[in-house]
């Protein structure tokens, strides 16, 4: 189990490169199955979710090709299997956007139920009011979701919630079902709209993705294509936030500033000076940072997966903020290590009150989940003296490469496998 070693205190400056969008390239990777034509997705993030996805399509006799490090080529041609049977892929969450995509293709689907990172009752409800619309017939059983249909027909289907992953998998069904689908409170997250523009760009007729309203016309079938992803919004935003904490100056490239809006007003009202260019964020920030609130809230709102690290930032600025959590009823685990670093924060119910200090002291930190993992690396890069992020796991699950981007930064950050190697970094980061 690797770890990272950090020293704390020192300013981040310089530029990062952001990679593919992870949550869009799960939802893509698993859509490419519905064509029988080869598909090229290019600007693939080298993340274990992305991996294991693969690992588990390659295990349904889709053949999987990497050319390079963020291309990949998938054949579902010969698909031999709608059983996804696989220990690991319980772990992620978007294991499920296979049921849609076989659905779809194969009229029947059987996955492991979701994991995915440890954030509050996780319901799929949404999903299969999706799916039985359409004219599955879906069951849990041994803890999968198995999903069958004779035949699927377009729906009018209205969701109780606004969900992401309900939106995309219900469009995936919809794009191979017959007849027209209306989905209505649907989810309008930029990965929603970039997997809409992937099916079609093979063929699908999908129309008003990126609005509340996403409107299906199914298609016989889909047809190959090349495609490229999107760039991550909450990698970006991530070191948006880094640079906020460690009083920084980081131009962020390779992004689309309009996915990062709602952060990028939050930073400019805690007092950080930001710059936007066609593709790039400059970010450079203040001492001491100012106060603010935060709800977090489905697209265009504030991201709950950039909660974490605003919080963290938060915690340094002067005054008091209050942190409202309004996706997920259980995200504020971190909190408690955040505190163990000297931070001042309340958290009641889904609202955290947060009391600036002036720093944080380095700790040996355990990681409860994948963003809260980023956003205490923050917290030990913005902190005095040195802390010890106990597993890299969880971290890896959403960030290509995170210590090297971070150390191209100016960052004092070792990943390390043993305990020799532990005192090696302390030494070298000394
Ligand atoms: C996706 C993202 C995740 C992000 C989340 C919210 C991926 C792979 N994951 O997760 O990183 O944090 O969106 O932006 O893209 N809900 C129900 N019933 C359902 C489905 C969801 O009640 O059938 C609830 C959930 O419990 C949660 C809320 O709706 O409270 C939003 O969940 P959803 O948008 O579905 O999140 P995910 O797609 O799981």
């Amino acid at each position: 189990m690797d770890r990272y070693a950090i020293r704390g205190g020192a300013s981040l400056f310089g530029e990062v490169q952001i990679g593919g969008a992870k949550n869009a390239a799960l939802a893509i990777l698993a859509a490419a199955v519905m064509t029988n034509d080869p598909v090229r997705i290019e600007n693939v993030p080298d993340v274990t979710d992305c991996n294991v996805l693969l690992k588990a399509m390659e295990r349904l006799g889709v053949s999987v090709e990497r050319p390079d490090r963020h291309s990949v080529i998938i054949d579902g041609s010969k698909i031999d299997s709608c059983i996804v049977d696989d220990e690991y892929l319980k772990r992620i969450r978007a294991s499920y956007y296979l049921v849609g995509a076989l659905l779809g293709k194969n009229r029947r689907a059987e996955v492991p139920l979701p994991g995915g990172c440890n954030i509050g009752v996780r319901a799929i409800d949404q999903h299969i009011k999706g799916f039985s619309a359409l004219g599955a017939k879906v069951r849990i059983v041994h803890g999968a979701i198995s999903a069958e249909a004779a035949e699927l027909r377009g729906a009018h289907i209205f969701l109780d919630k606004v969900s992401v992953g309900a939106t995309i998998n219900i469009m995936m069904a919809a794009a191979l079902a017959s007849g027209k689908t209306i989905i209505e409170n649907a989810a309008k997250e930029p990965h929603v709209v970039d997997l809409a523009n992937f099916l079609n760009s093979c063929g699908a007729n999908i129309k008003g993705a990126g609005t509340d309203v996403i409107r299906i016309k199914g298609v016989e079938r889909l047809h190959g294509t090349e495609y490229c992803i999107i760039p991550d919004q909450i990698e970006a935003g991530t070191y948006m936030m880094a640079s906020a904490a460690c009083h920084g100056d980081v131009m962020i490239r390779g992004v689309i500033p309009k996915h990062l809006e709602c952060i990028t007003a939050k930073l400019c009202e805690i007092g950080c000076h930001i710059t936007e260019y066609d593709d790039a964020v400059r970010v450079s920030a203040p001492d001491p940072l100012m106060s603010t609130q935060v709800k977090t809230l489905p697209y265009p709102g504030f991201p709950t997966d950039m909660q974490p690290q605003i919080t963290v930032a938060l915690g340094l600025a002067q005054g008091t903020s209050i942190v409202t959590e309004g996706i997920f009823e259980n995200r504020f685990k971190y909190v408690d290590e955040l505190i163990r670093m000297g931070a001042s924060i309340k958290v009641e119910g889904n609202m955290a009150v947060i009391s600036g200090v002036k720093s944080y002291s380095g700790a040996s930190i355990t990681v409860p989940d994948l963003r809260a993992g980023a956003a205490l690396v923050i917290a030990a890069l913005a902190a005095e003296g040195d802390t010890v992020i106990e597993d890299t796991r969880f971290i890896e699950r959403g960030y290509e490469d995170f210590e090297i981007k971070l150390k191209g930064l100016g960052a004092n950050i070792e990943r390390v496998s043993t305990e020799r190697d532990l005192r090696k970094a302390r030494l070298k980061l000394a």
